[in-house]
């Protein structure tokens, strides 16, 4: 398979506080990879690096082949690679189907067409029958499935999802797991930043582990489970 992303020897700065150093990982075309590492190891950062959000001080971010490296985010979702937030961005006074809408619009300018293809982002999420409601009445886990609602409206090819199971109960992550598994047989490539195990050890095929902004681990989730700099890195340093 392809390789639709790459990114290569990262690092990023914060002032004086270095949050990635030298990272480069490899997507391949419709994987599912895992992004895990304790708080502050660098993933957000790494992900905002991919995105545009942020212009890596070192290293490039290639997409299908293109280099992207510190182009401005809207124009690299444009491209079909974009993310969610890890803090939820739904505009709250507006409802669910005109938050989904400023997704689609990036990608139709009809609006016709932007409205079919919010209601079909919308449905995939399983927020049907809900498309009228406040998103800031949503119950914290509609809120996780409106931001995914929102990114799937821009219609990528590469989704970066940043701790979207975070605060969901076990039925929830499930059915969440569920949706992540069904876009991706649809053919999006997914990066998923997770602290919840059960919400990517079961779909990723790829583990890929930051620790202090570096890159300590790369490998099936298995070998992950097992592997020692990991599980210093998780309970190490207590
Ligand atoms: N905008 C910023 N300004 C200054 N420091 C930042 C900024 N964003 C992140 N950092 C710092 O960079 C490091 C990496 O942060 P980052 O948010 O990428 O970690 P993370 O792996 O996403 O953590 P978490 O699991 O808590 O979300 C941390 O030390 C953090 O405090
Ligand atoms: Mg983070």
């Amino acid at each position: 398979m392809k390789n639709v992303l790459e990114a290569k020897n990262v690092s990023m700065w914060f002032g004086g506080l270095q949050a990635l150093n030298n990272v480069s990982i490899t997507i391949k075309e419709h994987e599912i990879v895992g992004l895990i590492g304790p708080n502050g190891a660098g993933k957000t950062t790494l992900l905002n690096c991919i995105t545009g959000f942020y212009k890596p001080l070192k290293g490039k971010v290639f997409y299908k082949g293109m280099e992207v490296t510190g182009l401005k985010p809207h124009k690299i979702c444009k491209m079909g690679l974009t993310k969610t937030f890890q803090i939820i961005r739904a505009f709250k006074s507006l409802s669910v189907l005109d938050n989904v809408l400023i997704g689609a619009l990036l990608r139709s300018s009809k609006m016709d067409e932007a409205l079919s293809i919010s209601r079909e982002a919308i449905e995939k999420v399983g927020l049907r029958g809900k498309e009228e409601m406040t998103a800031g009445n949503l119950t914290p886990a509609d809120q996780r499935s409106l931001e995914l609602a929102r990114a799937l409206a821009t219609k990528p090819d590469v989704l970066l999802l940043d701790e979207i199971a975070a605060g969901l109960n076990p039925v929830e992550v499930s059915g969440l797991v569920e949706t992540l598994r069904e876009i991706n047989r649809e053919g999006l490539t997914l990066i998923i930043v997770e602290h919840v195990m059960q919400a990517i050890m079961p779909i990723a095929k790829k583990i890929v582990v930051l620790h202090g902004g570096r890159k300590i681990a790369e490998g099936p989730p298995e070998e992950i489970k097992r592997n020692e700099r990991v599980i210093e890195a998780y309970f190490g340093e207590e």
